[in-house]
């Protein structure tokens, strides 16, 4: 009889295989994270090659040669356009990952549609949803006429088998990967190499016939797609559709991009009639805006190329703790406490009594260092309990000596902050900037403790914390 095929005991996080079961993953340290998972033939996949195959010599070429620019599927979702790079490129695989209910099926049938209005075609299989239950959305959308080729499906042979009859679509959409299985597999749909196979199947389908491969996958809950970073590998672009559920806006950023920029981001906002494109985000950030409060500064940032206006919020309170608190939401913790160490060593404005709190508006998330600036405002203003103007805007980059260090595409943050109606901005005395052509005044700082003493906040003048 021949030998039973064997299991491995594969962890879900890092995909790392052993023989044996354990409730610690040895290679990452993740607890219950090992799952059985049979290796029967053909499990290793792309191995249905007979194990005695010798292999053929491959002609070699040089890296000179015909290389025509990634022709590209223009969409009719500009915001999409950006972030892949000015399309999709056909025969690339693009995997989508976000929270559950942030909106990826609802942008991909809509893409799905603009893609067949534009005489393209396009087919999305759903493996999550009931056909009805799609038809239902898309009837709301008003896409319900879109010549969208639409299965609920998960079994991949099948899918597989359906793509390969009748000539290959634009865009193929898999809503989503995790719930595909593979017969050959023993394992259960979503398990490491249930979600491999399909990724890798899926991908030669698409670099074979040149539909463009679109993969929706879940996210973990500290926001990592699910499975090992080995679908991330495998994919061409790797998109995260990110957004607050408490508000309507959603981005998509591009985190891995072989065919375009990774520093790009693209807002919609989700409304009764599905997702629409956000042309202009700063109108849409700062459109709640409560221009009196103290502790609220507008902070003039870029993403990718645009520029990107947002409020940062503070709250300076009086702390009844030994410990006072921190907390941050939508920047870095750390670049918090970094901040509140050099407002106090270096412009005698200290915190130690107080909790700290700050928020970015609209539940934008910001890593750009220029936020510092505006960041410090706020919370100077917070502490002094004195409102910033409302018509000014802040940036730049502080250092650790208190210095405030000139930032990249001064003039396009404030030209947007102008064409907002912005009429003050507070910005890095070093850096060129060709003053004429800013219809803003400007206030340039060349040291935090120029904002703190403006503000009132310096040493001898205790602030209310
Ligand atoms: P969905 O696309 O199903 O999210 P995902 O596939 O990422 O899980 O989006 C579901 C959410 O979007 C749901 O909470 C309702 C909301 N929604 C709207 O607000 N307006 C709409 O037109 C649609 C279709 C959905
Ligand atoms: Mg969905």
């Amino acid at each position: 009889m021949a030998k039973a095929a064997r299991n491995t005991f594969v962890c879900q996080n890092c995909g790392a295989v052993s023989t044996r079961w354990s409730g610690k993953c040895a290679s990452c340290g993740e607890w219950n994270t090992i799952v059985e998972e049979a290796t029967g033939v053909g499990a290793v996949p792309g191995s249905g090659l007979a194990r005695s195959s010798k292999g053929r010599v491959i002609p070699l070429e040089g890296l000179k040669g015909e290389a025509d620019e990634a022709p590209r599927i223009a969409t009719g979702l500009s915001e999409l356009d950006r972030v892949t790079g000015g399309g999709i490129v056909p025969g690339s695989a693009l995997l989508i990952g976000g929270e559950p209910g942030i909106g990826k099926s609802t942008l991909l049938l809509q893409l799905s549609a603009a893609i067949a209005n534009r005489n393209g075609t396009a087919v999305y299989f759903s493996g999550e949803e009931a056909a009805a239950q799609v038809r239902l959305r898309a009837e709301r959308l008003g896409l319900a006429d879109a010549k969208v080729g639409f299965a609920a499906e998960t079994n991949l042979a099948d899918i597989l088998a359906t793509l390969a009859d009748g000539p290959a679509p634009d865009l193929v959409v898999i809503d989503s990967i995790q719930t595909l299985w593979a017969d050959a597999l023993d394992s259960a749909p979503g398990t490491v190499s249930q979600v491999r196979a399909a990724t890798q199947s899926l991908i030669r389908f698409a670099k074979r016939s040149g539909s463009a491969l679109l993969l929706v996958g879940h996210v973990t809950k500290d926001g990592q797609i699910a499975g090992p970073k080995v679908i991330e590998h495998m994919v061409d672009t790797v998109l995260y559709f990110e957004g607050d559920q408490g508000h309507t806006f959603r981005i998509l950023r591009a985190v891995k991009n072989r065919f375009g920029p990774t520093d790009e981001i693209g807002v919609f906002e989700m409304g009764q009639t599905g997702l629409t494109e956000v042309t202009n985000p700063s109108e849409l950030f700062l459109g709640e805006r409560d221009n009196k409060a103290p502790g609220a500064a507008v902070f003039a940032g870029i993403e990718g190329t645009r520029p990107l206006l947002v409020e940062m919020q503070a709250l300076v309170a009086p702390s009844a703790l030994g410990t006072p608190r921190r907390a941050v939401v939508g920047w870095d913790s750390s670049r918090l406490s970094m901040l509140l160490a050099v407002l106090d060593a270096r412009c005698g404005v200290t915190f130690a009594q107080a909790d700290v709190y700050l928020n970015v508006a609209g539940g934008l998330r910001i890593v750009e260092p220029a936020a510092d600036l505006a960041a410090a405002a706020a919370l100077l203003s917070s502490l002094s309990n004195v409102a910033l103007p409302s018509d000014e805007i802040y940036f730049g980059e502080i250092s650790l000596s208190g210095a405030v260090r000139p930032t990249a595409h001064m003039a396009s943050r404030l030209k947007e902050a102008q064409k907002l109606g912005f009429k003050r901005a507070v910005v890095p005395a070093a850096g060129e900037l060709d003053v004429k052509t800013v219809g803003l005044e400007l206030r340039r700082i060349s040291h935090l403790t120029e904002l703190a003493e403006r503000m009132g906040a310096c040493k001898g003048r205790p602030g209310r914390g």
